[in-house]
């Protein structure tokens, strides 16, 4: 073999195992999806919540709604004993107290919306203005959406994206419910289904990027973390809640799927998600932590904590 076909037939092999790497990277992050999914759908009450056709729902919704993106206007998931089907409201309701939403918030959004999957209070923290586009990522039963609602009225619009159907299908009842009242105070509310990886929201159009306990679910948070990037207008911000670690997590703790799907076993390490933030594009990374989290597993401590991530992009991107 000569010395160029040798060096090409390296080259070629080096080509082929990146491409196994990447695929099987796809699949694991594939598999991780579609069991947070089916967590989530069993939570919100919903049937099975496969890969099959509801995944091509959720990716087929995401490219219509790009598509035609001009035309539209106790105990919780995160720690270790999640419950895998709906929590009582009680229990919803005292839990997002100790997250320090007020005793209006749980009155004023629609029953059903809070379902205690929370692990912050993303509205308290974005200073949320009349007329500011929202976007919340992984919205669950819609209660941030309805929150941030009354904020940005009048003339303000909250987009909710989340990824498993049976979520969505509640969500969007509980915005029937409160459609009326929504229309009064003249505030467009909408969810769509979709993935955070591939937001279903055009470039540049939101003013602010708010999330409770779901960054920390994605396989490719770096991915999520440059879609918001996308779609937030130059000047806007991220403010959102979510457990990080602030060491890193034993093996057995990351791949547990019980631990990943209740928030825990994907917590990203402080230094990684300000690291991703920046890489991202983001300025004035702000990672404040707000409490231990509950997280004895074996009988030992893991180092999770609830935080405050806040973040801006540039007023103008600058162009190479
Ligand atoms: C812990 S719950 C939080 C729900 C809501 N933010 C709240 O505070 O009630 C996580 C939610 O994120 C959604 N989710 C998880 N991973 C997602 C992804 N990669 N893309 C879109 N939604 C996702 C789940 O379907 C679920 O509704």
């Amino acid at each position: 073999m000569t010395e160029t076909n040798a060096t090409s037939t390296e080259a070629s092999s080096g080509d082929q195992r990146q491409d196994q790497d990447r695929e099987t990277t796809q699949r694991d992050d594939h598999d991780r999806r579609t069991m947070v999914r089916e967590r989530y759908g069993e939570i919100a009450g919903g049937e099975d919540e496969g890969e099959g056709e509801d995944r091509d729902e959720a990716a087929a919704e995401t490219e219509t709604e790009n598509e035609n993106e001009d035309d539209c206007c106790g105990p919780t998931c995160c720690d270790g004993d999640a419950p895998d089907t709906t929590p009582a409201p009680a229990d919803a309701d005292a839990q997002s107290l100790e997250l320090g939403y007020e005793p209006d918030d749980l009155e004023d959004a629609p029953d059903g919306a809070n379902l205690g999957l929370g692990c912050g209070n993303p509205v308290a923290i974005s200073n949320l203005e009349p007329g500011e586009t929202v976007l919340d990522l992984g919205s669950g039963g819609g209660f941030d959406c309805f929150l941030a609602a009354r904020e940005v009225a009048p003339g303000g619009r909250v987009i909710g994206v989340d990824m498993t159907p049976a979520m969505l299908e509640r969500a969007r009842e509980n915005a029937a419910e409160t459609d009326p009242d929504l229309e009064d105070v003249d505030v467009d509310l909408e969810f769509r289904l979709g993935e955070i990886e591939h937001l279903p929201v055009a470039d540049e159009t939101v003013d602010v990027i708010i999330s409770n306990c779901v960054v920390n679910l994605s396989p490719d948070k770096p991915q999520v973390l440059a879609e918001a990037f996308r779609t937030l207008r130059p000047g806007g911000r991220l403010s959102i809640s979510d457990l990080v670690a602030t060491g890193p997590l034993p093996a057995a703790v990351r791949e547990d799927p019980d631990l990943v799907s209740a928030c825990v076993g994907g917590a990203a390490t402080v230094e990684e998600m300000a690291g991703w933030l920046e890489a991202a594009g983001f300025q004035d990374v702000s990672i404040t932590v707000e409490g231990e989290w509950e997280s004895e597993y074996d009988g030992e401590d893991r180092p999770i904590v609830s935080a405050r991530i806040e973040a801006r992009k540039p007023d103008e991107t600058v162009d190479d």
